[in-house]
């Protein structure tokens, strides 16, 4: 009797769990298999600089890099922008506070990036790869990023290709129907159409196209030491095993005298 009580009551907590996770919607996000992934995992220069067109030309209207700063955009490991470029690019931008006097003044490249804030402006997007990096995989225990590497990158692609035309309008504002939001609805009109941007190296600008390459952009904003990071790893685990083996060497050496004599 007592089992029997036990096994209900843990088959009713289990699959009330299971049915409260289905009735929220649980967010359907595909892995894909980006340049930067795994431990030789690299950015590609061409991506970074389509996925900044994007950023720059679509994004930027409604989403912020403050953490960003202008100039890393000529770095090495980056989209490397020409840096008389960029110093142009940030001129054209929105003037920012000048810290001593208060005044506005024209953005410079060593500033960050502009922030967006206000009526339908979005979240700040500087992080936001590296935020929404965790939680995916069953009951948001993350194993499908150890498993698979599905992380924020892929959580992007899949918010911006993850809209099914729907729209709904609650207490005066507009939500759009998309699978991979949490919820199944999104205050973000579908940001991306076919052909929005013309890229300069002639890649065609599908969604799938763009949503991908502004997800790498931001993966690189969000951890653009990532390339140099790797490689120190790889460094350090040559290292060790070079050491490894040299102590197992001398190791061996230091006992052999006395290796085989049982007094
Ligand atoms: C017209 C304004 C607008 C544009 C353009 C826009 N967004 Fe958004 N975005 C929003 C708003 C508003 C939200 C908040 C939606 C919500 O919380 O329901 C949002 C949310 C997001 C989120 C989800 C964040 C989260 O909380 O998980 C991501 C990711 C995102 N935007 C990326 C982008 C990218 C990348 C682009 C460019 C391709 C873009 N957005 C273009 C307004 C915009």
């Amino acid at each position: 009797m007592m089992k029997k009580l036990l096994i209900s009551a843990v088959s009713a907590l289990v699959l009330g769990t299971g049915s409260a996770f289905a009735a929220g919607g649980e967010a359907y996000i595909e892995d894909i298999a980006f340049s930067f992934e795994g431990p030789f995992g690299r950015y590609d220069q061409q991506q970074l600089r389509r996925g900044f067109q994007v950023y720059r030309e679509v994004c930027a209207a409604c989403h912020g890099l403050k953490f960003v700063p202008i100039r890393s955009l000529s770095d090495e490991g980056g989209p490397q922008m020409n840096p008389d470029w960029v110093r142009a690019y940030a001129a054209e931008l929105d003037e920012a506070i000048d810290k001593d006097s208060g005044e506005p003044r024209p953005r410079k490249e060593t500033d960050m990036f502009p922030t967006r804030k206000g009526e339908g402006m979005g979240p700040d997007l500087s992080l936001m790869a590296k935020a929404r990096a965790g939680f995916h995989g069953p009951y948001g225990t993350g194993i499908n990023q150890l498993v698979k590497g599905i992380g924020g990158p892929e959580y992007i692609t899949a918010i911006l290709t993850g809209f099914t035309g729907e729209e709904k309008e609650e207490a005066g504002s507009f939500f759009y129907e998309n699978h991979a939001f949490p919820g199944g609805w999104i205050a973000m009109t579908p940001p991306l159409s076919e052909d929005l941007v013309e890229y300069e190296d002639g890649t065609p600008a599908t969604v799938e196209q763009m949503a991908e390459d502004v997800s790498a952009f931001l993966m690189w904003t969000a951890e653009p030491k990532l390339m140099g990071r790797k490689n120190m790893g790889f460094t350090a685990v040559m290292l060790l095993g070079l050491l490894t083996v040299l102590l197992y060497l001398s190791n061996k050496r230091l006992w052999a005298p006395h290796k085989g004599k049982h007094v």
